[in-house]
């Protein structure tokens, strides 16, 4: 850096400017490109200086990193078979979505496995943090708390007391005495996570990052905090809804899009081994304007329900309201049958609902939402004991997905006994689920609605 000024860093990409500007050139976002404080002199000029780096190839065997389980089967199957150690894993979610009473649960869990936990809490005083452990019935386990934001002392903590695992609520609090600019603005909160990952990697302690999220859903600061660490895991739940979804977003040692499904209860999250079950538990008898889609959340299938309301529309332009689900595919879905199936929906309200504040994002699931579309506007219900799934292509064919049999089975074992899916789904055969497999959405309308 030539001199050093203050610097802008959008904290949606990353991208540093010379000034401050509404809208970020690089990536369009607005009113995203904070002022940060100018990054300490690096070294001028690299020449022939270092040392050099060991290099290996690719055929070594190296075994499996071995992991910690915690005992909390939802978390360790998300973390991608429990915790590795040294890693740093950034949990990230709305505030008061119940990241603080996971965290202290997990570290309760993890504990009485063995493993040395500390709790470091930089919004609540250790007395709350006990408080709220009593009543969690968790009183008893060998967590060890402490209050602090001075990210020096807690480095120092940590340096003495090497435990296995280090919790940090919340990253945003944290603050270094080297950086000029107040906790929480993107220079702390970036400069913070890297200290604490760079520590987590040199000393062999595992952290966890507790990371509060913006209304746009971007962790508060910049991305790059979701680079430097190994997994990051987004906590989610409608306001309303008991279900938290713990869902990975990254994971270098497991698969991403894996989920782990928890209820928000009198004494904290307990977890839903069944998720399926429950998203459907509210389903009474067959509704028109409602279809079950049998779903692949990373390697678990879940089947859930996908609600439809169609109206008219007061409106010049009709609404199209869609929660839990991506708005461009709704769109997508209602273009494709007007001009595939010649089933308009213009002058129509659209209200699209995934039921238990679940949020699909499967293209899969194309064909359970056009089924609880025509339903709801046909007042046809779909028969009873019916899952769907499918991809629907812009020419209105159904395209098959992966894992049928997953699909077929979790239904089955739900009590349905007929699945509609795209031709060529190599369905394998299932006890007591008859597939009835279709080309198009035009075949699938007339097949089932009668409509035209
Ligand atoms: P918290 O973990 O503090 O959220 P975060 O750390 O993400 O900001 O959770 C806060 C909410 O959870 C609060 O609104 C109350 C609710 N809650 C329960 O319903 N039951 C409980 O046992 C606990 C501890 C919290
Ligand atoms: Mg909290």
């Amino acid at each position: 850096m030539s001199k050093a000024g203050p610097s802008f860093t959008c904290t949606a990409c990353g991208a540093s400017h010379r000034k401050w500007q509404g809208r970020c050139e690089a990536c369009g976002a607005w009113n995203s490109i904070v002022e940060e404080a100018p990054l300490s002199a690096g070294p001028k000029a690299l020449g022939g200086k270092g040392k050099t780096v060991a290099l290996s190839d690719l055929s070594g065997i190296e075994a499996p990193p071995p992991r910690v389980g915690s005992g909390m089967e939802e978390l360790d199957r998300v973390l991608g078979g429990g915790l590795v150690p040294a890693s740093a894993v950034l949990v990230g979610g709305d505030p008061g979505i119940g990241k603080s009473t996971l965290l202290l649960q997990a570290a309760a869990s993890f504990a009485r496995k063995g493993l040395n936990c500390l709790y470091i809490s930089g919004e609540e005083a250790s007395a709350q943090v006990r408080m709220r452990a009593q009543r969690l019935g968790l009183a008893d386990a060998p967590v060890r708390l402490g209050a602090e934001t001075n990210l020096r002392d807690i480095l120092t903590t940590l340096d003495a007391e090497r435990p296995g695992l280090a919790i940090i609520d919340s990253i945003q609090t944290m603050w270094l005495d080297t950086v000029d600019s107040a906790p929480g603005s993107v220079s702390q909160v970036r400069a913070a996570a890297h200290e604490l990952v760079t520590f987590a990697k040199r000393r062999g302690v595992a952290v966890i990052l507790v990371g509060h999220v913006t209304k746009d859903g971007q962790i508060a600061g910049p991305r790059v905090v979701e680079h430097m660490v190994d997994t990051v895991l987004y906590f989610e739940g409608e306001r309303g809804h008991q279900f938290r979804i713990l869902r990975a977003v990254k994971n270098r040692f497991g698969p991403a899009d894996e989920i782990g499904v928890f209820e928000m209860t009198g004494v904290g999250l307990s977890q839903v081994t069944n998720p399926s079950a429950l998203f459907l538990s509210e389903r009474g008898q067959p509704n028109p304007g409602s279809a079950v889609f049998a779903g692949i959340e990373g390697t678990r299938p879940v089947l859930t329900e996908i609600q439809a309301l169609v109206a008219p529309s007061p409106l010049g332009t009709p609404r199209r309201t869609v929660v839990g689900l991506d708005s461009g595919r709704l769109s997508t879905i209602l273009a494709v049958l007007e001009a595939r199936c010649g089933i308009p929906f213009a002058g129509l309200d659209v209200f699209l609902n995934v039921a238990g504040g679940m949020r699909v994002t499967e293209p899969a699931a194309d064909l359970a939402v056009a089924a609880a579309l025509l339903s709801a506007r046909e007042d046809v219900a779909i028969p009873p004991e019916t899952v769907l799934f499918g991809e629907i292509s812009l020419s209105g064919a159904l395209r098959p997905v992966g894992q049928t049999e997953n699909r077929l089975k979790e239904a089955a074992k739900l009590g349905f006994s007929q699945a509609i899916a795209p031709s060529r789904s190599k369905a394998g055969a299932v006890e007591g689920m008859s597939v009835r497999e279709m080309p198009d959405l035009t075949a699938f309308t007339g097949e089932i609605f009668g409509a035209g």
